[in-house]
């Protein structure tokens, strides 16, 4: 239950060389993942690597008031005694899921046909997210919802005594609306099919097929067509959580916007459908490698190299990667601020519903720091100053957004004057290790405000 602490002020100064590797923590998409597919298996699923994050953690607590059995046995080894598809029992009390839109989101999916009642809570981040997006389809297979005023947590899930399978267009690119109806497919009859007009991670396709679920997946022209097959016995798994790209791309684009740096960070999850960032910033000019590329539990893996680079070039990014590095915006917004010309990010409309809206949150942070940006409802224009003329020196607030929180203190590492953060607290929804991790490559980062 994240977001109910004391703020941490926090402030990030200009550094010298950031070196060494950055042990990244385990995929977030991921690690909700492996505890609510465990939870709906037969028998036991082994995890290692797993997101010790609050937002995932939230996700444990919630499989456990659902009737299944959550061991943690230290160092991110986890046990899920899962209660298979279709036997989540009714929770006693309300499912607080804290800060984390993935994890309300799938879990409503995945109790939406059982015939149980449960009640979502969150944050005041969560709280104000639209969650109409996934009570929608959910209404399709017979499940009813009852929240506040525009589709808003807390809310209640009637789940479908009687579930119909549901064939369903996702209007948004959302991988959790998409998760939601795959999970909530799990317990209805026949066939249950998602149509997505622009791909979004597919961790729920893949996982989905390795626990033993019949699933597949067609490119039409309609777009991506997802076939499931329900009632199956998921059988369980053992799973080793790849470390998130999401988190990498804090260390990597650190090091491309301080002189000198030359930073690994290994076992990085690189599945095309998450990895958009790392294409666009090669199109930058970042000095940027893939080493030692390998496939691990089904998903493509890399350590990646970044060194610094001093001559980054402003880019228009392409809008049809904006699925693939949707969380990544805002550090990309850092690093546009340390190129030459502008960096036009448009099709982006999805980070106005996030943890926060992304693109005001950045914006007006960076704005105060001295850096031009131009904004509308679904894109915005980061007006590069080049390397070196960042001025910094203003305080930013974090919104209950771990991301923009991250990135600010990215961008004291390279500018003239520090900048400091109103509360550092949400980071550990994600990165619980970004700040001692940042210090040990030679970032400059302390709590309190800058002077
Ligand atoms: C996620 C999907 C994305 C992403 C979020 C994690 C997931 O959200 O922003 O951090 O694990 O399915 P949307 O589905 O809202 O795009």
């Amino acid at each position: 239950m994240s977001g109910h602490g004391n703020p941490i002020p926090m402030s990030s100064a200009k550094c010298g060389p950031l070196t060494g590797t950055a042990d990244v923590p385990g995929d977030k998409s991921i690690s909700h993942r492996s505890l609510i597919l465990g939870a709906m298996a037969v028998g036991e699923t082994r995890i290692t690597g797993l997101l010790e994050g609050d937002d995932v953690l939230d996700t444990a607590r919630a499989m456990r008031a659902f009737g299944s059995e959550v061991t943690d046995h230290g160092g991110g080894s986890w046990s899920v005694h899962g209660v298979g598809v279709g036997g989540f029992a009714e929770p006693e009390g309300v499912i607080d899921c804290g800060n984390s839109g993935t994890g309300v989101r799938l879990i409503m999916g995945a109790m939406a046909t059982s015939p149980i009642t449960a009640t979502f809570t969150g944050d005041a981040s969560l709280n104000k997210r639209p969650m109409a997006r996934v009570t929608d389809p959910l209404a399709l297979f017979g499940a009813q919802s009852y929240g506040r005023a525009g589709g808003r947590l807390p809310m209640t899930i009637v789940g479908a005594a009687d579930p119909v399978p549901v064939r369903y267009t996702t209007p948004m690119p959302s991988a959790q609306v998409k998760s939601a109806v795959l999970l909530a497919g799990l317990n209805a009859p026949g066939q249950t099919v998602v149509i997505e007009r622009e791909a979004t991670r597919d961790h729920s396709e893949r996982m989905l097929a390795g626990f033993g679920a019949t699933i597949t997946t067609e490119d039409t022209d309609e777009g991506r067509v997802i076939t499931l097959t329900g009632q199956p016995e998921l059988r369980p798994q053992t799973i080793d959580v790849p470390r998130d790209p999401s988190s990498a791309a804090f260390p990597v684009c650190a090091a491309l916007i301080v002189p000198g740096s030359d930073v690994l960070v290994p076992n990085i999850g690189l599945n095309p459908t998450r990895a958009g960032l790392f294409t666009t910033l090669r199109e930058m000019g970042a000095d940027l490698s893939y080493e030692n590329a390998r496939e691990e539990s089904g998903e493509p893996v890399a350590d990646l190299r970044a060194r610094f680079s001093p001559d980054l070039k402003g880019i228009e990014v392409d809008p049809a990667r904006a699925a693939s590095m949707i969380d990544e915006y805002p550090v990309l917004s850092v690093v546009a601020a340390f190129a030459e010309g502008a960096t036009v990010m448009r099709g982006v409309a999805e980070l106005r519903v996030k943890e926060s809206d992304r693109i005001e949150a950045m914006a007006s942070g960076l704005r105060a720091n001295g850096v031009e940006v131009e904004d509308g409802p679904d894109w915005w224009i980061v007006h590069g100053r080049g390397h070196g003329a960042v001025p910094g020196g203003a305080i930013c607030a974090s919104h209950l957004d771990h991301r923009i929180a991250m990135s600010f203190m990215i961008l004291g590492m390279a500018s003239d004057k520090p900048v400091s953060l109103d509360d550092g607290a949400p980071i550990g929804t994600s990165f619980p290790i970004f700040e001692p991790l940042m210090k040990r490559l030679g970032a400059r980062i302390t709590r309190g405000d800058a002077d």
